[in-house]
This record gives C-alpha cells, sequence and structure tokens, in this order.
C-alpha cells in the first residue's frame, strides 16, 4: 500500500518543459551585434599594429579595411542599442546581485542551493551587458572623434590624440568583456540555444533564473494536460 500518495496522485508525462527566453527579431538583432563586434575587432586590430597588418587582406587590402571599420562601428552602435532597449529593465541591479555576488566561489562551484533566487540575468550578466553599453558609447564617441574622412575639422589635433588613446583602451576592454561573454555563454551548459533557438529548458530557468520562470509560470494559464 502506498504510504504518501492519495488516489488520483500520478507523475504526468509531459514533453520537456521549454521556455521562450528570445523571439526571432530579438536574435537576429543579438547577431548583427555580435558580427559587427568580431568584425570590428578584426579590422581594428589590423590598424592597429604592423604585426596585425596580413588580417586587411580579408577587408580586401588596407585601404579598404581603412574605409569599412568605422561602418562596421555604425552598425554595431545601432544595432547593439536597439537590443539594448529591450533588455536593460531585466539589467538593473538588486539586492539579489549583491548577495549573488559575494558567493561567487558557489557560483563557480556549482552549488545553486546556496545562491539567491534570480530574474531574467545574473550579477554577471549584468556587468556584461552595462560594460558593453558603457564601451560602445565610448568607441563610438572617440571613433567619430578620430574619423577624419568627415569630421577632421571638427576637433583640435590635441582632442584627437586623447580620443586615439581612448578608442584603443576601449577597444581591448571590450575585447575582454566579448571573450568572458562567449565563455560565460558556453561553460552555462544549455545557455547557447537561447540564441540559437530562442529557448531554453525548463531545468535551465529553474537552476539559473527562478524568480523569472516563477513569474511565468505565474502568467500561465493552467489546465489538463493532453
Ligand atoms: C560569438 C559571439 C557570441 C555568443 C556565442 C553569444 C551568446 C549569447 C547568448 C547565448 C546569450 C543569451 C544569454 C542568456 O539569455 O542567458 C547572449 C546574450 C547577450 N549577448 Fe551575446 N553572444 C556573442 C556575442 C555578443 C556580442 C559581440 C555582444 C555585444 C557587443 C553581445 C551582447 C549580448 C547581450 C547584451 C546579451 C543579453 C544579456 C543581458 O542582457 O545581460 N553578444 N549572448
Amino acid at each position: 500500500m502506498p504510504k504518501y500518495a492519495l488516489p488520483g496522485d500520478k507523475i504526468e508525462s509531459e514533453d520537456p518543459v521549454t521556455v521562450n527566453r528570445y523571439g526571432p527579431l530579438a536574435r537576429l538583432n543579438h547577431w548583427v551585434t555580435a558580427t559587427s563586434l568580431i568584425l570590428l575587432a578584426i579590422s581594428g586590430l589590423a590598424l592597429f599594429t604592423p604585426a596585425l597588418f596580413f588580417l586587411t587582406n580579408l577587408f580586401g587590402g588596407g585601404q579598404l579595411t581603412r574605409i569599412l571599420h568605422p561602418w562596421f562601428g555604425v552598425v554595431l552602435f545601432v544595432s547593439f542599442f536597439i537590443f539594448f532597449f529591450q533588455l536593460w529593465k531585466a539589467n538593473l541591479p538588486e539586492r539579489a546581485d549583491v548577495i549573488w555576488l559575494s558567493r561567487i566561489k558557489d557560483v563557480v562551484g556549482g552549488n545553486e542551493e546556496r545562491l539567491p533566487e534570480l530574474g531574467k540575468y545574473n550579477a554577471g550578466q549584468k556587468f556584461i551587458f552595462w560594460s558593453m553599453a558603457g564601451l560602445i558609447i565610448l568607441l563610438i564617441t572617440s571613433g567619430v572623434i578620430i574619423w577624419d574622412q568627415y569630421f577632421a575639422t571638427y576637433t583640435a589635433i590635441e582632442t584627437k590624440r586623447i580620443a586615439v588613446l581612448a578608442h584603443a583602451i576601449c577597444a581591448v576592454l571590450i575585447i575582454c568583456v566579448f571573450i568572458l561573454h562567449v565563455y560565460a555563454a558556453i561553460w552555462t551548459r544549455g545557455t547557447l540555444r537561447a540564441m540559437t533557438r530562442g529557448t531554453v529548458t525548463g531545468g535551465w530557468a529553474w537552476r539559473h533564473h527562478r524568480k523569472w520562470l516563477r513569474e511565468l509560470a505565474g502568467n500561465r494559464k493552467t489546465g489538463p494536460a493532453e
């Protein structure tokens, strides 16, 4: 005789639960952003040091690289900020982020049960989000200042010198942030499909973003399983 189960209790076999995380337009937006940053990094590094000048071959030579690089920057800026305005609210810092950060050892050690429940993003993702936003603003601003083809006469040489330095520093920083972002996306199993298929598993959402899942489950109309 069963001890705990009452008549009628049974495990419903349903298809694995999946949760929509990004719609097709958001994913397209993300991949345009990602592609433009990769093209920017390659063309920028090619112009940065003679040791990497050979990379200009990928863009049809030095002159074309020089022409294309700032336009890739314009694409990144526009595309990133279209994405930014869809996501910024979910990236606002919360108290749970401080607790999560203070238990970073448990994050790395995979002890999820010791971590607070989180909304759509964790503190690491939020850090990457705001760093990218800040760095892209600095890069486009310094980039326009040194875009002599169109803006040569607008600023003094001294200003351009500072802009060149700021541009290079921000570029190195955003490449580091980019590496961190890609590493985290691969390291957290089940994350990449959020940006490829648009969905994550219910288990992934429960494990990493429980408050977000709870909110979605609360909004869901429940009914008998089919
Ligand atoms: C090959 C390169 C890249 C890969 C594999 C990748 C992968 C991903 C994945 C899987 C997510 C979903 C994470 C989640 O929802 O939990 C994501 C989100 C995101 N990605 Fe990327 N990404 C790449 C490049 C970039 C680049 C270059 C940028 C910006 C310049 C970028 C900006 C973002 C932003 C802003 C989010 C939303 C996260 C948030 O709002 O905190 N990604 N990416």
